[in-house]
């Protein structure tokens, strides 16, 4: 039995932020704390973190949550982790942190990458192209260029789960995110060991790997009287970012989904089978929940084009978007690609860069920032046709992500992709909503598919068919930027 004063804490690790969410026995919201840090470029298309700062930002939530809701704090009785996926954080044997963590958005091994894709095994067996921005060749390019620190290194742990690590002292990883290595039987759930040989690694370097809801152990003694709680609080295992937040939002079956604009961009559907099809770019990985898997397309930078125009403009993103008017406008002739990290879904190319077209000295901020929105949109319209060509076709999804209170970007995202867009009621469905519900069922014992359910629907954003023909158009003319995109970049 379930104590109804017992509380869960979901924690999300972000790429600029911790978000810790409280919820209460019913996995209803109770409060949230978050606290930010950035990402290190040392050189173009290297993106890193140190762990320290995760470390930082967690004992910061903590504190804060204590202060605010010391009560509910004490009540604590499960802790779950989600975190951005793919990146490298290595330890030595006495589990210290031998280099900064290379994050998922970062490219510098896609020559590891193309040799590990090559051998057929990867695909066949993890389900999903190497993709530069994975694991597996992460620990080739650290082999060929830090041999060193690679010889040293004694576990490879995702980020998430080194958080879970510092918490537990335990060495671990759930499904969703070892998915995501490009070392896991996609269908076997379970580590591969002709994938993690051929990528030069050992088993011995693999993090023991349990399903999202499975109890990973008590807190750490210290860590407890530290952050001031319960040694008797359970770590769940979690998930990756994105099952998560499909966990948050109720998308565990075929034909739940979600258009999260995030720092990345993703178009997710839920599955209740394991139906990968590596050619088309989509990824495919296990889901959070026993038994179910999710697709998704994604593309490496969503709101992060919008930062990024922002930064240049120098004004907030909340000012950029503000200068666009209630009405959807048909598209200008300024056009953006957003491939400023390189692409995933659907060209798998790290090389290739964004562009403006079109601009005239007569071209406005405003059109700019338009153009972002639907630079953004194609992109997604780029994973909604790949997961097509897996027959995977979702009729409404629900919209999530920082860029999803822009009404106006979703009206662009609603129309380009023919789908409406469903904005939930409330603030709290992302992943750290997920968390705190793996958090739930994992220190009760309650079943995901009762508690995962999804939220109530503030709004329907209805794609305008009056401006679906301009929208198109404009997609075939954002299609045929990319050759000579990637022509540009060789
Ligand atoms: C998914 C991916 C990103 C990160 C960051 O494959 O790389 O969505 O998880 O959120």
């Amino acid at each position: 039995m379930t104590d109804s004063n017992a509380t869960f804490l979901g924690l999300d690790l972000g790429t600029s932020g911790l978000r810790a969410l409280l919820v209460d026995s019913q996995g209803n919201p109770i409060t949230s704390a978050e606290a930010h840090y950035g990402s290190d470029h040392p050189h173009d298309g290297w993106s890193e973190q140190n762990p320290e700062a995760w470390i930082k930002a967690c004992k910061y939530v903590f504190a804060r949550l204590i202060q605010t809701h010391k009560t509910e704090m004490s009540a604590l009785a499960g802790i779950a982790t989600a975190g951005h996926m793919h990146g490298a954080t290595l330890l030595d044997d006495r589990g210290n942190v031998l280099r900064p963590c290379i994050l998922w958005n970062d490219t510098r091994s896609h020559e590891q990458a193309a040799v590990l894709d090559d051998h057929p095994d990867f695909r066949e067996i993890s389900g999903n192209i190497v993709f530069p921005g994975f694991t597996a060749p992460k620990l080739a390019w650290v082999k060929d260029n830090e041999p060193d620190i690679f010889a040293k290194t004694a576990t490879v742990l995702l980020p998430k789960d080194y958080l879970s690590f510092w918490l537990t002292g335990q060495l671990v990883s759930d499904m969703s995110d070892a998915a995501g290595t490009s070392w896991l039987d996609l269908r076997s759930r379970n580590w591969s060991a002709p994938l993690v040989e051929q990528s030069g690694m050992r088993m011995d370097q693999m993090p023991k790997v349990l399903e999202g809801t499975d109890v990973v152990g008590n807190l750490r003694k210290v860590v407890a009287k530290d952050l001031g709680i319960n040694p008797n609080t359970k770590v769940i295992a979690g998930a990756a970012d994105n099952a998560a937040a499909a966990c948050g939002i109720g998308a565990l079956s075929d034909g739940q989904g979600f258009v999260s604009l995030g720092t990345s961009g993703v178009l997710l559907a839920g599955q209740s089978t394991c139906t990968p099809l590596p050619a088309s770019a989509v990824h495919t990985f296990c889901h959070a929940v026993p038994d179910t898997w999710y697709q998704m397309g994604v593309i490496l930078s969503a709101t992060n084009s919008l930062n990024w125009l922002a930064t240049l403009l120098r004004r907030t993103p909340e000012e950029l978007s503000e200068l666009l008017p209630d009405t959807l406008q048909a598209p200008s002739s300024a056009m953006f690609t957003p491939y400023l990290s390189g692409e995933r879904t659907p060209h798998n190319d790290s090389a290739v860069r964004g562009s403006f077209t079109g601009l005239s000295t007569s071209t406005t901020p405003a059109q700019m920032v338009q153009a972002v929105f639907e630079g953004v949109a194609f992109a997604l319209r780029d994973c909604q046709e790949a997961l097509r060509e897996t027959g995977t076709i979702l009729e409404e999804v629900f919209a999530i992500g920082g860029g999803a209170q822009s009404e106006y970007w979703l009206r662009v995202v609603a129309t380009v992709l023919d789908t409406r867009l469903n904005v939930p009621k409330g603030q709290e469905f992302g992943a750290a909503m997920g968390a705190a519900r793996l958090a739930l069922c994992g220190a009760t014992g309650a079943s995901p598919h009762s508690i995962m359910t999804p939220p109530q629907i503030d709004r329907t954003i209805e794609p305008d068919l009056s401006l679906k023909p301009a929208f198109d158009a404009a997609y075939a003319n954002y299609t045929s930027l990319y050759p000579t995109l990637k022509r540009l970049s060789q």
